[in-house]
């Protein structure tokens, strides 16, 4: 299924065709193409280059690890991330590794490694859902995610599904519009809660 967004201006492809889905295929996720997907991520822009992410990932066929990872999220995610064919956790770490001082934006970038992810995802057919409902604590003891180290979102990866395969209100959402608020809600200029000319539409 795709649910391309109805966008006010034009954006590549990539942006548009992104969405979060809960009805992924049963198909499996080629080891290689998740080293691409990884890759991809690698490549992000950071703060001072530190690259403060790390990531723990499961693919469904390794029961285990997978039953581990499902056994982290919220129940909730738990009912439609059970048939993704992988799951993955992006950590960050919370101080710099050349000072040793906290790094205010480390969870930034662990989005933006993130976002590229998801990007190399979308050209490839993939979709990505991420999650915020799951259980730190859990995680950390789960995997043994040492101190300085902190999870910041569950990740489901795979290709489309049937929708079909959904508890109905999951189905309902899935099927349901994407919605955004307009970007002259949220670009300004000049001062705060000055809508940017260009946005004005
Ligand atoms: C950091 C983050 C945490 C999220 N947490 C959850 C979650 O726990 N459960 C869920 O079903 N969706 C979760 N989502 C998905 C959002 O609900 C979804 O991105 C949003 O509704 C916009 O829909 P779209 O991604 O299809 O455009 C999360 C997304 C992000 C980026």
């Amino acid at each position: 299924m795709h649910k391309a967004a109805v966008t006010e201006y034009p954006v590549h492809e990539l942006i548009r065709n992104r969405w979060s889905p809960r009805a992924f295929s049963d198909r499996p996720v080629e080891p290689a193409v998740l080293a691409s997907l990884f890759e991809a991520a690698r490549w992000a822009a950071s703060s001072f280059n530190d690259q403060p992410w790390a990531y723990l990932v499961a693919s469904r066929d390794d029961k285990e690890n997978f039953a581990k990872m499902l056994g982290v999220l919220v129940e909730g995610n738990q009912k439609w991330a059970k048939d993704a064919p992988v799951l993955a956790l992006s950590v960050a770490r919370k101080h710099f590794h050349h000072t040793g001082k906290p790094n205010p934006v480390a969870v930034h970038d662990v989005g933006a490694a993130n976002a590229q992810l998801t990007a190399e995802a979308t050209s490839r057919g993939l979709l990505v859902h991420q999650m915020a409902g799951f259980s730190h604590e859990k995680a950390r003891l789960a995997f043994g995610i040492p101190e300085g180290w902190d999870p910041v979102s569950a990740i489901a990866i795979g290709y489309p599904g049937d929708p079909q395969i959904l508890p109905e209100d999951f189905r309902k959402s899935e099927l349901a519009p994407r919605t955004r608020k307009p970007i002259r809600e949220f670009v300004m200029s000049g001062s705060w809660g000055h809508t940017a000319p260009f946005a004005a539409k």
